[in-house]
């Protein structure tokens, strides 16, 4: 077994940002500016944000954290939005995921400019994507792309299996991965909870990406010798045993599968690294107009 190191690449890829942040901030006069606005205080998006922020700053661009109540409206927050998408000092604008109920996560991913989409959520980039032209892509898709092309794993033609089809993780990663770009030319099978025989066809995988939000829902029965397993999985719960007072969980059950797998990545240390890598990468093309 070989792990897909999240720490290794990820830290690779930043240190490229920022020398390119460095340089756009010289001939431009300002850094890359990101924004992201926070709703409510669920503890996985305090998490998240603060990384994102943080990220930012170790690179070299600007971050504003936006926060609200879970009391604001749809149209205060799509008002927000709006002023937003006209700010010419900002280049990417995020609206973290889950949104409180009354909020209509399609109606916030539309009002947001493409042009600012930086998580690639608009169905403007999303279709752009299936076409295999320009666009944003979503970050943790993106960033588990950048992952197997930093270690030179040739998946053309092999069979992947992508197990959820959320907007944000299994929906994308299945366009990317049949795409006809390098890497990708998989055959995809897009499996969710609706399935039948789930497990048979995730033992066809050459590929197997979990992406089901379920701690270690991926066991070895599961896998087929030799596949290359992508954990897009962040379960946390609580526990004595760490100072934050809690613990991750991948989607898959590492210490077995990794027995059986060729190459596989850890939680945490692997995709989560590679999310944020993604959304850097999205805001720096955003701010250099390379994409739009
Ligand atoms: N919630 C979980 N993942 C994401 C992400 O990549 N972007 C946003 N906006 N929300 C999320």
């Amino acid at each position: 077994m070989n792990l897909l190191d999240g720490k290794v690449v990820s830290a690779k890829i930043k240190e490229d940002i920022k020398k390119e942040a460095a340089e756009f901030t010289a001939s431009a006069g300002r850094k890359p500016h990101l924004v992201a606005i926070l709703v409510g205080n669920d503890g996985g998006s305090e998490t998240y944000v603060a990384s994102k922020m943080r990220n930012c700053e170790l690179v070299g661009f600007e971050s504003t954290n936006i926060r609200y109540g879970v009391d604001i409206t749809e149209e205060e927050l799509i008002a927000k939005i709006h002023e937003i998408n006209l700010d010419p000092t900002i280049d990417g604008l995020i609206v973290q995921l889950p949104l409180p109920k009354h909020i209509d996560p399609d109606k916030i991913t539309e009002a947001i400019d493409y042009r600012k989409d930086v998580d690639g959520f608009h169905p403007i980039n999303l279709g752009r994507m299936q076409r295999n032209l320009p666009c944003f892509i979503p970050a943790t898709p993106y960033g588990i792309m950048l992952m197997l092309e930093h270690y030179g794993l040739d998946i053309a033609g092999k069979k992947a299996v992508v197990v959820g089809r959320s907007n944000i993780v299994g929906s994308p990663m299945s366009i990317l991965l049949a795409r006809n770009s390098n890497p990708g030319n998989c055959t995809v099978t897009l499996t969710h909870s609706r399935t039948a025989n789930l497990k048979e066809e995730v033992l066809q995988g050459d590929v197997v990406v979990a992406a089901i939000g379920k701690k270690n829902f991926v066991t070895a029965d599961m896998v087929k010798e030799g596949a290359i397993v992508i954990d897009v999985g962040i379960n946390r719960e609580n526990s004595t045993e760490t100072k934050s007072g809690f613990k991750l969980y991948g989607d898959v059950d590492f210490e077995p599968v990794a027995k059986k797998a060729s190459w596989i990545t850890p939680v945490p240390g692997g995709v989560g690294l590679m999310t944020i890598v993604g959304l850097l990468k999205n805001t720096l093309e955003a701010a250099k107009g390379t994409i739009y």
